[in-house]
């Protein structure tokens, strides 16, 4: 198979082409330091030829999430190299995702309950977040001053160079989902008059920059980015994606990053008929370094996008999430235990470092006790 063959992204070697997609776990310290369980949680996935790490806060006014893990801090930096070095050991390669949640925060998880950042001052409308109190509604957030932007871009740098410290193998920002680089991006929410506002160049600034930055910290083949150009979620609405995207995909196709990684629509496009649908095809081409396809993918599915040259690898989020020998079980062709989504985000060790092996699951049961 394809997706079992060696490759290399970037600059990186991996044993296959299959890849750990992002995951927010939630099953950090409340200092978002590292557990035991996380070093545990990775390395029983290190069979993936890549994992990119759940979502890293990049400083403290990043956070959107409780329990999550940060990269700002020398402790946290520190707490990262038991889980860097846990998957080396076992022939794996990680990358860790730079995370700014921006808007989608709430100021009951910043610090000194101050309000949460974005491009603008547009709130959230659609849902709730959760907060140490319960589901709440979405505050106005604060525009970020231009000099402030700057000094986000410089704290992107610091996170990286210390995911340099920890270990990684490379970063990816997350600029999917609705997260403060893809408030910077749609015009929906950014509103701003200054040199990261208006014009498709200038909200595509600010990714742009932070790429910079990654890349003269990481050197060539070392940073990927994330995007999903045709996910509303989180109020990500643009008046024209097709033509942001297609700007910023060719800006980012000049620089030497390692992949791209696009995330495909996970719900249908009914009321956006004008966005496309088929993400790879759209905009994979426009890029002729690593694609990373994302969203929904199975063994066969992902099997045939590579044999088409769509993508160069495939990465899955809750196929690996239940399964920690998932390249073994493509192999096989073997049952796959499914993802529990009630413990998704839980804390705890149950439906986090418990999913079985297919060596686990086989194995023979203990005799049962025969009843007489
Ligand atoms: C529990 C969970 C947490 C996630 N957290 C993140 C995250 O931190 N960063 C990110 O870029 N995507 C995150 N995602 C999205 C996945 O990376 C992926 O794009 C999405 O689940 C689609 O992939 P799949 O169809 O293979 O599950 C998360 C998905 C799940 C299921």
């Amino acid at each position: 198979m394809k997706l079992l063959e060696k490759t290399k992204v970037g600059s990186v070697g991996l044993a296959n082409r299959v890849v750990m997609a992002p995951m927010t776990r939630n099953r950090a310290t409340t200092e978002g330091l590292v557990t035991k369980s996380m070093i545990t949680y990775y390395e029983q996935r290190a069979g993936m030829g890549l994992i990119i790490t759940e979502g890293v806060n990049i400083s403290r006014q990043a956070i959107g999430s409780a329990n999550t893990p940060g990269i700002y801090t020398e402790q946290q930096t520190e707490s990262w190299k038991m889980v860097t070095e846990a998957v080396h050991k076992k022939g794996g390669k990680i990358f860790l995702q730079l995370w700014h949640t921006g808007r989608s925060s709430h100021s009951s998880l910043q610090q000194n309950g101050d309000l949460p950042v974005s491009a603008s001052a547009v709130r959230i409308e659609e849902h709730k977040i959760p907060t140490p109190s319960g589901m709440q509604a979405y505050e106005l957030p604060r525009a970020l001053e231009t000099k402030e932007v700057k000094d986000v871009v410089k704290q992107y740098g610091t996170a990286a160079e210390n995911a340099k410290h920890a270990g990684f193998d490379g970063v990816e920002l997350h600029g999917a989902f609705g997260y403060l680089p893809n408030q910077f991006l749609v015009d929906g929410v950014n509103k701003r008059r200054d040199k990261y506002g208006g014009s498709i160049e200038n909200r595509s600034r600010f990714v742009l920059e932070i790429m910079q930055v990654l890349i003269t910290v990481w050197g060539p083949g070392k940073a990927g980015i994330k995007l999903s150009p045709s996910i509303p979620f989180n109020g990500m609405i643009d008046s024209d994606p097709k033509a942001l995207f297609t700007y910023l995909i060719k800006e980012l196709n000049k620089m030497p990053l390692a992949y791209l990684h696009l995330m495909g629509p996970l719900f249908p496009l009914t009321e956006f008929p004008d966005w496309p649908s088929d993400v790879i095809g759209t905009y994979g081409s426009l890029f002729d370094k690593t694609v990373i396809a994302n969203g929904g993918y199975t063994r066969d599915t992902a099997e045939k996008l590579i044999e088409n040259g769509k993508a160069q690898l495939v990465s899955f989020a809750s196929l690996a999430l239940a399964n920690p020998d998932l390249v073994k079980r493509f192999e096989l062709h073997a049952s796959l235990n499914k993802p529990d989504r009630n413990t998704y985000y839980s804390g705890g060790d149950k439906g986090y470092i418990d999913y079985p092996t297919l060596n686990q699951s086989l194995a023979p049961r203990e005799q049962e006790p025969t009843l007489k």
